[in-house]
């Protein structure tokens, strides 16, 4: 039987990938598995949950309703808030820290901005539209699955998008380019490269990485993407049509 060798003294002994097989027996541009409902939250104007590997997030979308502070209001449209939170149950690393912190609010700001991209905020002035994004279990990839989820989310709240976004993270481990980084390979591998891409227009709407990629690299990343995006795109679709289809709606079961 093979043996993983994880060590998190450094890189450089660290041993992500053995005869082109990944830590989770994936191949190098496999997705993890992914499941997306929509309408989780019968008191939200949206919602979804989304299992992405171990990953398991839920995202409730309010409004457009009033902005408050009213100070906040735009005349030009509706202003997007989004707050991403990790529970402290989620991960090891998080536990016993719950609340706001720089990552959080680094995430929150990506996601909301990925998003102002495609929303057709312009038609509801002086009003806000809220995006919570919890996450309940992680392991690596959390923006990019919150992403793709909250998608779903403002589509199933009925809110005027001009394309729909999907977002996968891709990088290097083990000197080797791979999709969909899990947590070894985020926390262990050369680089990390979350990027969303809207379906139709193929616009790049979130790009951020972490340590070094050649301009080669990137762009073979980028048609990786391209690929792994039409994939996630075809569950977020499912996961809305099924919802709008079901006349009898099962209650969703966690
Ligand atoms: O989740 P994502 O990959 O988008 O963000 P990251 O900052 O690159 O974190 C990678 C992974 O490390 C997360 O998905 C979590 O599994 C873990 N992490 C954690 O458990 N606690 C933190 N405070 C930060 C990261």
């Amino acid at each position: 039987m093979t043996e993983w060798v994880i060590s998190l003294g450094g890189t450089k002994d660290v041993q992500l990938i053995i005869d082109g097989k990944r830590t989770d027996g994936r191949t190098l541009d496999e997705l993890r598995a992914i499941r997306i409902e929509a309408g989780v939250i019968p008191e939200a104007d949206g919602s979804s949950y989304i299992e992405w590997g171990n990953n398991k997030i839920v995202c409730g979308v309010y409004g457009p309703r009033e902005c408050i502070p009213r100070h906040g209001a735009s005349p030009y449209g509706a202003t997007l808030k989004c707050r991403y939170m990790m529970s402290p149950f989620s991960s090891l690393e998080e536990h016993s820290r719950s609340g706001p912190s720089r990552r959080s609010n680094e995430l929150s700001k990506v996601i909301r901005e990925a998003l102002e991209n495609v929303l057709l905020l312009g038609k509801f002035p002086n009003t806000q539209i809220e995006i919570y994004i919890d996450v309940l279990q992680a392991d690596g990839g959390t923006r990019t699955a919150s992403l793709t989820a909250a998608a779903v989310a403002l589509a199933n709240a009925g809110i005027p998008m001009k394309d729909m976004v999907a977002a996968v993270a891709v990088g290097k481990a083990s000197e080797t380019l791979v999709v969909d980084l899990n947590k070894p390979e985020d926390n262990l591998g050369q680089s990390d490269m979350p990027i969303a891409m809207s379906h139709r227009d193929k616009n790049l709407l979130l790009v951020q990485m972490d340590g070094l990629l050649t301009k080669e690299e990137i762009s073979r990343m980028l048609d990786m993407v391209e690929k792994s995006c039409d994939e996630i795109h075809e569950v977020q679709a499912d996961a809305l049509r099924r919802i709008y289809k079901t006349e009898q709606k099962e209650p969703f079961r966690w």
